[in-house]
């Protein structure tokens, strides 16, 4: 049985298999040879706000021969108190996989434990691993390979998006630079578990010098939003604009997971100048989550 829980777990070949495959699926969209998910429902469980993931694995479920069931988690028993374990033992019974959104990591990891049926982690508060396989393939779709590469996440360094970047780079090797603010750096404790080559620091320039690729997220995370006034000040001056991306290497990426805020995390002029690579990267989930649901039923 396959889940998709987080980067940490996922063995380098699977990284590898996923990101190959998402070539196909890219290449033969419209005309797919097989429907691996023929017969099949995957129930889609969301406690969060999402465009992308949702319409991403909702379009690629069905064109890859199956049905999604979208379920928010508000309207089902499980927003009334149902204990996750019997949510996934109702859900695993019924429904072939299941792609959940959530807040708490350990949730997405009970529902696996007891549904039984394969698992794909939507984002939680921990990791986005879909958006982040989708944004290596963005990558390596458009520079080539990502090892040896420099990539530098710019924001808030303790969100989801960087912990699944920092599981990443340890894994396929290529470096990692956070810049953040020190009350938004990534905890010692992932660092150390992680290993690999990354740089924490709060100088954002030092760390956008000569990268490959610039990053950055939104500085109020869904789930944080009481804390968005303070937010908004701590994270003054962590943006991608056009002073830093002269510091990148020529012709470096910017990429943003979206959905992007103007004036915060990025400018709206760098936006627009690098919206055909922002765009490209939120198409690529629907190809790349093919290949992980493809590698989820093989
Ligand atoms: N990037 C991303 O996951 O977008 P959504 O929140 O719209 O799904
Ligand atoms: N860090 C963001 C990612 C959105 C795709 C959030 O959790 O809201």
């Amino acid at each position: 049985m396959k889940h998709l829980l987080s980067l940490e777990k996922l063995p380098l070949a699977d990284f590898e298999t996923i990101l190959r495959d998402a070539k196909v699926f890219k290449k033969e969209r419209g005309a797919h040879k097989s429907q691996p998910l023929k017969g099949q429902t995957w129930a889609m469980m969301f406690s969060k706000s999402s465009t992308r993931t949702r319409v991403s694995f909702e379009v690629g479920i069905s064109e890859l021969g199956g049905n999604a069931l979208f379920l928010n988690a508000n309207d089902i028993q499980l927003g009334r108190g149902e204990p996750i374990q019997d949510t996934a033992r109702v859900i695993g019974r019924m429904a072939h996989g299941a792609v959940i959104r959530t807040f708490a990591q350990s949730d997405v990891e009970t529902f696996a434990e007891f549904s039984k049926i394969p698992t794909i982690n939507a984002l939680t508060d921990d990791e986005h691993p879909c958006q982040v396989l989708t944004d290596i393939f963005t990558f390596e779709e458009m520079r080539g390979s990502i090892v040896g590469k420099v990539v530098t996440f710019i924001g808030d360094g303790a969100c989801n998006m960087p912990v699944s970047w920092i599981f990443a780079a340890a894994k396929l090797g290529f470096e990692l630079r956070i810049a953040a603010p020190k009350e938004f750096q990534p905890s010692a404790e992932i660092l150390k578990r992680a290993g690999g080559e990354i740089v924490v620091t709060e100088d954002l320039k030092s760390a956008a010098s000569g990268a490959d690729m610039l990053y950055t997220d939104v500085w109020v995370s869904m789930g944080k939003e009481a804390e968005a006034a303070e937010r908004i000040k701590i994270f003054t001056g962590y943006q991608i604009n056009a002073s830093l991306v002269k510091l990148a290497k020529p012709g470096a990426l910017v990429m943003h997971c979206l959905p992007a805020y103007r004036g915060k995390e990025i400018d709206a002029e760098t936006f627009e100048a690098n919206a055909d690579t922002i765009f490209t990267q939120a198409e690529n989930r629907l190809h790349v989550q093919k290949s992980i649901l493809n590698w989820a039923v093989s």
